[in-house]
């Protein structure tokens, strides 16, 4: 990979020739991996979803994007309407560097409602002579006619005494008849947490303080947090960076996960279980939520995370977002869905039921790149059941489920070349049930495993060459009687 000086890295792609981009965007389009149905950058790097809100019939979705090449630069706002957040229309970068206070990057940040207009609160990104960061939080109003308002001045100017300039990614929401926006921070001790403010104009914020848990000295700073409650839960996301794996958890270089129990917002106290991770697979960060259409909460994530090289880095553009989830609580455990208007890219549906046995079989004629596919457990004797996907002669990508220990582990080590640095190539998580069924998305280079109807689910990049189509079933010993159902998608 080629090294970016700062300059480059800075660059403004308004300053950046019709042609360099063209070419920037053919390199881009040659490349073998490009998704189908997720949202990817058009060219450089995507990073967190940004401002996702349901307004007057219309979904918006934004993410950090810095156009020029697959490194993080000088991010701006990239945007996408929907009807149904299963086809985007791409509306082009929305909230540009061009401030004083957000001249070294748009960061992350989230939408709202007020007075009936969509607002955009986001981290404005400052760098001084000496390269000192600044952070302050920005607000954007979203006129009637589309025109987006910036407001001249951060609506919070710097962080509170006793915190450091990491201090971003605020996320809003309404709390009886006020707003309040929590804010993703660290302490001059270097400890991660989260500040509570408190408005009632939108304009006008006052600190509230440091929202209290009971999670001491948990890693060196806290990104990207939310807050909502589903199904009488309040949950407190974040992604703490700085955090050492235990075992199968905290695998990946930052995390991502969330606390559920009850909030007090005016005391700023929230009581909680344990922090538990979001997705068990290989590449996933940043989430945000927001309410959908018909109330229900949606998660969109990151699909790549900070600080790794990826393959396509080398073609002018990296990473994509995640489908889009639905939440719930469902008997004190939090369930992902994959949203149900995912089911209109289906098309040409296959069936096929029968046994798996310890003689690897193809299933033919399944093959494929970009589809859906359903495999219920109906009868399990075996020890172990193999799920091979987008597989040839040479390359394999692993789902195995270990009936003892109910364990699902997604193991890429033969899936092509692998995001740098290589830490591991199997992530694993338990499931809290036996498996009865998996809802997996396979994209051209990407994978995600729901589990049992929700309750775990695995995000990967994965980058097989092109003829890697196969699917297999197996077993370790013993069989297993499953139903596959597959659906091409068209995005
Ligand atoms: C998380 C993050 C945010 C920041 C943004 C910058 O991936 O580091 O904390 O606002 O990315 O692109």
């Amino acid at each position: 990979m080629r090294e970016w000086t700062r300059e480059e890295r800075y660059q403004r792609y308004e300053d950046v020739s019709t042609e360099a981009l063209i070419d920037l965007k053919s390199t881009v389009n040659q490349s073998p991996y490009r998704q189908t149905f997720h949202i990817q950058p058009e060219t450089g790097l995507l990073n967190d979803p940004n401002g996702l809100i349901y307004a007057n019939g219309t979904y918006h979705v934004s993410h950090q994007w810095f156009p020029l090449g697959a490194v993080h630069g000088l991010k701006y706002w990239y945007h996408y309407t929907s009807e149904d957040l299963v086809h985007f229309t791409p509306q082009g970068p929305i909230l540009k560097p061009d401030t004083q206070y957000d001249s070294h990057g748009i960061y992350s940040g989230s939408a709202f409602l007020f007075d009936g207009q969509i607002y955009y609160m986001y981290t404005g990104n400052h760098r001084d002579e000496d390269w000192q960061r600044h952070a302050s939080q920005m607000l954007a109003k979203v006129e009637t006619d589309g025109t987006i308002h910036k407001f001249p001045k951060p609506v919070i100017a710097a962080p509170p005494e006793g915190y450091t300039q990491h201090f971003r990614d605020p996320k809003v929401f309404l709390h009886e008849d006020a707003l309040y926006a929590v804010i993703g921070a660290q302490t001059v001790q270097e400890e991660g947490c989260l500040l509570l403010y408190r408005s009632e104009d939108a304009i006008h914020w006052t600190f509230k303080g440091q929202v209290e848990t009971d999670l001491a000295q948990f890693g060196y700073m806290w990104e990207c947090p939310d807050y909502f409650r589903v199904d009488g839960h309040d949950i407190i996301m974040f992604c703490p960076q700085g955090i050492d794996a235990e075992g199968e958890h905290f695998k990946n270089i930052y995390q991502s996960g969330y606390l559920m129990g009850q909030f007090d917002i005016e005391n700023q106290v929230m009581q909680h279980g344990d922090f538990k991770e979001l997705d068990a697979g290989f590449d996933f960060y940043a989430p945000q939520t927001f309410e959908g259409k018909e109330g229900q909460r949606i998660l969109i994530g990151w699909m790549g995370l900070p600080d790794t090289q990826y393959p396509t880095d080398e073609e002018g553009w990296a990473h994509c977002l995640t489908i889009p989830r639905e939440l719930s609580v469902e008997n004190g455990i939090l369930k992902q869905r994959p949203i149900q208007a995912l089911q209109h890219l289906r098309t040409n549906e296959e069936t096929a039921l029968g046994y798996a046995n310890k003689f690897q079989r193809q299933l033919h004629p399944y093959e494929g790149k970009q589809y859906e596919m359903l495999i219920d457990v109906l009868d399990n004797e075996a020890t172990a059941i193999y799920f091979e996907l987008r597989t040839s002669k040479t390359a394999t990508t692993v789902i195995e489920y270990h009936t003892r220990t109910q364990e699902i582990v997604l193991d890429r080590s033969e899936s092509g070349p692998l995001p740098q640095p290589v830490d591991g190539t199997r992530r694993t998580t338990r499931l809290i049930t036996p498996l009865t069924q998996l809802q997996i998305f396979v994209d051209t280079s990407s994978i995600e495993i729901f589990c049992n109807d929700g309750e775990r689910v695995l995000t990967s990049r994965i980058f097989p060459p092109e003829g890697a189509t196969g699917i297999k079933a197996s077993t370790e010993s013993g069989q297993a009687y499953l139903k596959f159902t597959k659906y091409e998608l068209k995005g």
